[in-house]
């Protein structure tokens, strides 16, 4: 049996980081650029965010499909469940945050732009969904930092700790 995830879900993985890294840079130092650079810095972020929404249920969809490769030597089952239960958070969150964002742009009724695009929105805007849907992103957000921190901590707890190949099976292949 292959002790890896595949190609396409290793690269999945790392460019999903990626973007996410670059999501939360975009928001995050926008307020250190000139406000005439603040449209640029809002596309990016939202650009980056929708692809990894796409990402994310392509994601989700494989893995449904195909088993994760097994932990060898095998954990304890209860680390087995609790990565379950942060895997399953992961993509949650990475999938609900996106859609909230995507529904507060569409509900704020003016255009917007995504990928040099303008992108669908609402004839009348919606203040309370934009309101409702603002205070839900910047929570989920803000989840997102400590879920990607336990994420990573747990991987190098498998590989430094309990001398796993878990964070093996999810490093690009190597040549040869
Ligand atoms: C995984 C993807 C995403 C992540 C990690 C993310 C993260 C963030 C973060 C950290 C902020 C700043 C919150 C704060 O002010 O403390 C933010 C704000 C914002 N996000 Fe996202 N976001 C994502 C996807 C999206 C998408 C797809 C859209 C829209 C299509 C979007 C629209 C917005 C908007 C409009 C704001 C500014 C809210 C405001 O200050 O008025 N985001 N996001």
């Amino acid at each position: 049996m292959n002790n890896k995830y595949s190609g396409l879900q290793i690269t999945i993985h790392w460019l999903v980081f990626l973007l996410v890294v670059v999501t939360y840079c975009a928001m995050e130092f926008r307020g250190l650029a000139p406000r005439s650079y603040r449209p640029w810095f809002n596309m990016v972020h939202v650009s980056c965010g929708i692809t990894i929404l796409v990402l994310m249920v392509t994601r989700l969809l494989v893995r449904l499909k195909y088993p994760a490769p097994p932990i060898v030597p095998k954990p304890k089952p209860m680390i087995i469940g609790m990565s379950h239960l942060g895997h399953l958070a992961v993509y949650l969150l990475f999938i609900a945050l996106p859609v909230i964002g995507l529904v507060m742009m569409y509900n704020r009724g003016n255009p917007w732009m995504a990928f040099g695009m303008v992108m669908p929105y609402a004839t009348e805007s919606d203040f309370d969904i934009v309101d409702v849907m603002k205070e839900y992103h910047v929570l989920l957000a803000n989840l997102g930092y400590w879920l990607i921190g336990v994420h990573a901590l747990a991987a190098l707890m498998h590989h430094y700790f309990w001398k796993d190949n878990t964070l093996l099976r999810m490093m690009p292949k190597k040549r040869g």
